[in-house]
């Protein structure tokens, strides 16, 4: 049993949520700078200080052994009112970076939008709901396929364009505190559709050398019981949550089942002439998929749904969550008791997400696939001797490698696995307490500290199992 040759093993990480440096030489600010933070938990402005600390940061990663590191470019930091201006500052941050990364062999796999609107186009366009956001969006590709063409062969769209939607009535991470309808939300998750589809079209012309994909949180959904009614719901959920966008970038269509989730909900979709040929005919060159844990559905009749009371909800409270995971007429989230339970701390998971998954979407789609994250986030303790011990996260990673491995066998076309996240770095919703990384990043939730605060980042020891993990490509997983 291995892993293919040249498998690109790394990890991961976003702009808002690892550099810092948020208006450092001549940044715009973003949606995620100004966003309304949980009680307790810092902002995104201090983050992990990769900005200042990347050299080191990728020392530590080389040391790993990385063979990928994904990350994403902050749309403010190039084009700091989003369209226009071009901040020549931010264009050297990241030539730096990937002349680091490459320096040690390592391949940088670059989102170009994870969740980070540059505000101004927030404050001009009214975000993703306004067409002009297409041109917006494809301007700054341009200016990145221009800049960093020969720095980089893999690049993803959109960071989980399903779970901004998904989620969306009350963003979870986009940080809108306003109700949205559902007519608004899928007409937005069409506009950016129509977005990624123009810019892997333009990849292809400028960038030949370059690969790109989309980077969606995919699930699959298993039915609650073996009742029909489960079994169609969990069908018709994948169509919703899932095939919905991936189908759209390959087969430059949406699956029929959603027009009937759309009818039942007064959804009416904005198409205009040439979009869905647009989409189709873009091809993306592969599917990079983030992936914690797969979903489980029952049936659930269709109700009109009141989402208002979820306003200014502390959204790391699951009911929250369960909320706006429940879709009436199609089916609602409910938990699965064949899931793993952790002996060291409760933690309950799904070993066999990526396996089931990567082996429906090689079935459906024929592209290779990259995992863009997995992982496990929680508090982890630094000793005085500056270790820490996380094996909760190396257990965690080790099954989900355990089964990945077998569906590669089985026959899902996985060429990379790039866990959440590389270092420490700031949770969408929790803060920095609620950690990731095999780097740990020595700060707590004080804003006004992190400003001055060293940082200093220290070995995990998941840094110490991943190391061999890559070193004997995946054979050695430890028990
Ligand atoms: C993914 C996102 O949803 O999950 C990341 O792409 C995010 O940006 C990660 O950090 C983990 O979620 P959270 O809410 O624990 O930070």
């Amino acid at each position: 049993m291995s892993f293919p040759e040249n498998f690109l093993w790394g990890a991961s990480s976003s702009s808002a949520q690892v550099e810092g440096g948020y208006s450092s030489d001549g940044k715009g600010l973003t949606i995620w700078d100004v966003k309304p933070l949980n009680p307790g938990t810092c902002s995104f402005h201090y983050a992990s200080d990769f900005y200042h600390h990347y050299k080191e940061d990728i020392a530590l990663m080389a040391e790993m052994g990385f063979k990928a590191y994904r990350m994403s470019i902050s749309w403010a930091r190039i084009m700091p009112e989003g369209e226009g201006n071009i901040n020549q500052a931010g264009i050297d941050f990241y030539k730096n970076v990937f002349l680091e990364c490459h320096k040690y062999g390592i391949e940088p796999i670059v989102t170009i939008f994870h969740f980070d609107l540059p505000l101004a186009l927030q404050v001009k366009y009214g975000g993703w709901n306004n067409r002009s956001m297409i041109d917006a969006y494809v301007e700054y590709c341009r200016v990145l396929f221009e800049n960093f063409k020969d720095d980089v062969k893999y690049w993803l769209t959109f960071n989980e364009q399903n779970m901004l939607i998904f989620f969306g009535a009350f963003d979870m991470i986009g940080g809108i505190t306003k109700a949205q309808s559902l007519n608004t939300l899928y007409n937005q998750a069409h506009i950016q559709l129509v977005a990624q589809a123009k810019a892997i079209h333009l990849c292809h012309e400028m960038c030949p050398n370059s690969k790109i994909g989309p980077a969606p949180n995919l699930t699959t959904s298993y039915p609650k019981t073996s009742s029909p009614k489960d079994y169609l719901a969990a069908m018709n959920m994948d169509d919703l949550r899932n095939n919905f966008y991936t189908d759209a970038l390959i087969f430059g269509r949406y699956p029929k089942s959603v027009y009937k989730y759309f009818e039942m909900n007064d959804v009416v979709l904005d198409v205009h002439e040439g979009d869905f040929e647009c989409m189709g005919t873009c091809h993306p060159d592969f599917l990079g998929f983030n992936c914690y844990g797969n979903d489980t559905t029952e049936y659930l009749e269709y109700y009109k749904q009141d989402l208002s009371s979820l306003k200014n909800a502390d959204n790391r409270d699951t009911s929250y969550l369960q909320a706006l995971m429940s879709k009436p007429g199609i089916g609602r989230g409910v938990n699965n008791e064949y899931f793993k339970k952790s002996e060291i701390d409760g933690h309950i998971y799904d070993p066999y997400c990526i396996r089931v998954t990567a082996r429906r979407l090689t079935e459906r789609y024929h592209l290779p696939l990259i995992i863009t994250e997995n992982g496990y986030g929680r508090a982890d303790i630094l000793e005085d001797d500056g270790s820490v011990h996380d094996q909760y996260r190396i257990d965690h990673l080790r099954e989900m490698i355990r089964q990945m491995e077998i569906g590669i066998e089985e026959g899902a076309d996985i060429m990379g696995y790039c866990p959440w996240s590389a270092l420490d770095l700031v949770s969408t919703r929790e803060g920095i307490s609620k950690r990731y990384g095999f780097i740990y990043v020595d700060r707590d939730e004080d804003d006004e500290k992190a400003k001055t605060s060293p940082m200093k980042r220290y070995k995990k020891d998941s840094f110490y199992w991943y190391k061999k993990v890559i070193e004997t490509n995946g054979k050695e997983l430890g028990e």
